[in-house]
């Protein structure tokens, strides 16, 4: 079975190349989790708005002023802007729809 050998490695192959290039959202999120909760449903510490109720959208747009405007944000906005510059833009989108994806309550 030579070429089920070869189709089998091809696809595996493929699988991780498919992981090291693609933002991962759910492993981004586990960074978000010691104040957001497990399921973004917590008012994080000194924050004021469960990101879980934010449409994809709305966390995109916060998450890239928290990362490029120091005025965007409330009293506790330096514990994001630490947060964020770690992120790339295309981490931000994967966590943003990983979140709204999984957790969205309806406001
Ligand atoms: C150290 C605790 C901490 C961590 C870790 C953290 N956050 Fe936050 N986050 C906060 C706080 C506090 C606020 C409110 C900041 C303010 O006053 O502007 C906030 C605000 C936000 C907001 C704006 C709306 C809201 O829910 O208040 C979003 C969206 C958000 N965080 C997403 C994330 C994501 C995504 C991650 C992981 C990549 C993350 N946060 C990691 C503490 C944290």
């Amino acid at each position: 079975m030579k070429i089920g050998k070869i189709i089998a490695g091809a696809i595996l192959a493929a699988g991780v190349v498919t992981t090291v290039s693609a933002a991962d959202g759910a492993t981004i999120f586990k960074r978000c989790i010691v104040c957001h909760g497990k399921s973004a449903e917590k008012v994080p510490p000194g924050g004021s708005i469960v990101s879980a109720t934010l449409s994809a959208e709305e966390i995109k747009e916060s998450l890239r002023l928290y990362k490029t405007d120091k005025s965007h944000g409330g009293k506790m906005k330096v514990s994001m802007q630490a947060q964020m510059k770690t992120l790339s833009e295309e981490d931000i989108d994967a966590v943003a729809d990983y979140i709204f994806t999984n957790f969205h309550i309806a406001k």
